[in-house]
């Protein structure tokens, strides 16, 4: 716990890596690890970098919207946040796509990597720090752990011969591939997994001497449920049990040159997911948190770079003497007729056609509604459309239309709200006391865990519960009976679970929240999680002078 509460900055005398590695050593060989995130512990959230050579889909911004909403709701219960995203631009792949499309890499890299900066700004991702692999903090650090790799023994020069998929930048074994007919006629060798093509490579390089790792990744595992969800848990548990062959990390640079050349050895190219990996560590480095943020917290990942998070990614951590990530989130693919969205399958759905259909507060609840993480999910536009018509515009939108509206709102006002309000409305009001004093709870623990569409589940559910409330109280009977006490006291409940409601989606759709509690005239400092529980107040409040229009009906179905 002491490595936890450890200050470090970029302003001290010691070098600043030498601190760095020294404070992560000195923790990892104490033994001292914490794989919970309580009230006020930095909160360090990672997406994968993104490949620069095709431009962004809605699977990236999947995961980026995932690593998000975390990042988003861990700001609202108090814990200071790093969240980094970013580019990974080195490889045979960029290379080769750089090549195709008559582009200086670098040229090319800085075009595609500003496609990702806007599109993840137009999808309202509240990164604190984005990496290219591209710059120079980046290579000094990945310059400063191959050192440390190979003073403690575990790199050496070799001959490696095998099969490469330069799609997936992967070494694949005899046994994981599979030999196809082309249409022409001739075999082509493909990756099983991936279905995509790889080739024979032999040659000299660099081996990292992963087969010596497999007791510390042994107890990484059993050190809590550090890869979520199980099922990928025990992916990578099995992996464990077969042989572990030492990795080849790096190419020679005659077939590799758009990379980071091996220190002291410029003959070689460093193998582009070791370089790639350590963009985690180079934003730890330059954070400018008062706290030390290492290990981070949770990576977001794909189930498709598991094996790369989950096996190489700590077996590097642990052999260079620094603690592996508290956890790995691995969620799964959109597909587009059951196939995974790529583009080399050419069936990608952009994020800004999305945006231009249902806005980025639609793509983003969509997303977060559907994706599962334990399974793949059909991307579909109809079904995006039904959902957010159904409970943006429908559910939650009447909801608020309903009690903001000048009709039964004439003052314009939150009325203050009290247990006898409830009361008031009899067992109508009761049973949505209820619903609305377990629901945070449980949408925080939900949240916490990842389950972000079981979280947005029982906020819809209080959402129903109070429309039907309102429907039941029908409150323009009551207006026109005269009976004022129970009229006040049903939009004054009616009012509270919006306000509620709209707390607690502020991870999912913070814009579409903003304008939900601007229209209650919440002020700012009382929107974070303390304030998602039920509050009462005696005080009335005026309303915002918005429209109380909070997500206009898509027509296209
Ligand atoms: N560059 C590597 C990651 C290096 S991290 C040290 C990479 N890049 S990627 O651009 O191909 O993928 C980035 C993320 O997008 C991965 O988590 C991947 O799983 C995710 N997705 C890519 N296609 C996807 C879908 N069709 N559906 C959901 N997410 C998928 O891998």
């Amino acid at each position: 716990m002491e490595f936890l509460r450890t200050r470090f900055s970029l302003s001290h005398n010691i070098p600043f890596r030498a601190r760095f590695c020294e404070q992560i050593k000195r923790s990892y060989q104490k033994g001292s690890r914490c794989f919970s995130s309580g009230q006020s512990e930095p909160f360090f959230v990672t997406t994968p970098i993104f490949y620069v050579n095709a431009e962004p889909h809605i699977g990236h911004i999947y995961t980026a919207v995932i690593a998000d909403s975390s990042a988003r709701f861990h700001r609202l219960i108090g814990n200071p946040v790093t969240f980094s995203t970013g580019t990974d631009e080195h490889g045979l792949k960029i290379q080769q796509a750089a090549m195709c499309a008559n582009k200086e890499p670098g040229r090319f890299c800085d075009h595609v990597s500003g496609l990702f900066k806007t599109a993840l700004k137009n999808c309202e991702i509240s990164y604190t720090d984005y990496i290219r692999t591209t710059e120079s903090r980046h290579k000094e650090n990945v310059h400063s752990f191959w050192e440390i790799l190979s003073e403690k023994g575990y790199i050496y020069k070799g001959k490696y011969e095998g099969w490469y998929c330069t799609a997936d930048e992967a070494f694949v074994a005899e046994d994981q591939t599979t030999l196809v007919k082309l249409s022409n006629g001739q075999e082509q060798r493909v990756s099983t997994e991936s279905n995509r093509p790889v080739e024979w490579f032999s040659e000299e390089n660099y081996l990292f001497k992963l087969s010596k790792l497999r007791e510390e990744l042994r107890s990484w595992l059993k050190s809590g449920p550090v890869i979520q969800p199980l099922r990928h848990y025990n992916l990578v548990k099995s992996w464990l049990d077969q042989e572990l062959i030492d990795l080849s990390v790096s190419r020679p640079n005659t077939r590799l040159s758009w990379g980071i050349p091996v220190p002291g050895d410029s003959s070689q190219t460093i193998y582009v997911w070791l370089d790639a990996l350590l963009n985690y560590m180079t934003v730890a480095k330059h954070s400018q948190s008062e706290m030390n943020i290492w290990p981070p917290s949770v990576h977001v990942i794909g189930k498709d770079i598991l094996k790369f998070h989950g096996i190489y990614w700590p077996a590097f951590l642990l052999a260079a003497g620094f603690e592996p990530p508290k956890s790995l989130l691995v969620h799964g693919h959109w597909l587009v007729d059951e196939q995974k969205m790529s583009k080399t399958t050419g069936n990608v759905v952009s994020p800004q056609s999305c945006i231009n259909l249902v806005t980025a507060t639609g793509l983003r609840y969509f997303l977060m509604h559907e994706g599962v993480p334990a399974s793949d999910g059909n991307f579909s536009i109809k079904r995006m459309v039904r959902i957010v018509n159904s409970d943006l515009a429908d559910g939650i939108g009447n909801l608020v239309s309903r009690c903001c509206g000048k009709n039964l709102n004439p003052l314009q006002t939150r009325l203050g709200v009290s247990r006898s309000s409830f009361e008031s409305c009899g067992s109508p009001g009761s049973d949505l006391l209820s619903l609305l004093e377990r629901t945070p709870d449980i949408v925080h623990d939900e949240y916490k865990q990842w389950n972000f569409y079981k979280g947005i589940d029982q906020v819809m559910a209080l959402v129903r519960g109070a429309n039907g409330f309102f429907q039941t109280m029908e409150p323009w009977k009551l207006k026109k009976e005269g009976q004022l006490d129970k009229l006040n006291a049903t939009m004054a409940v009616t009012m509270e679970t919006a306000r509620v409601v709209g707390t607690l989606l502020q991870p999912i759709v913070p814009s579409y929240s903003e304008r939900l509690l601007d229209k209650l005239g919440v002020p700012q400092e009382n929107r974070s999680w303390d304030f998602a529980r039920l509050r009462w107040t005696t005080t009335e409040t005026a309303l915002g002078s918005q429209q109380a229009v909070l997500f206009p009906r898509i027509k296209s179905e």
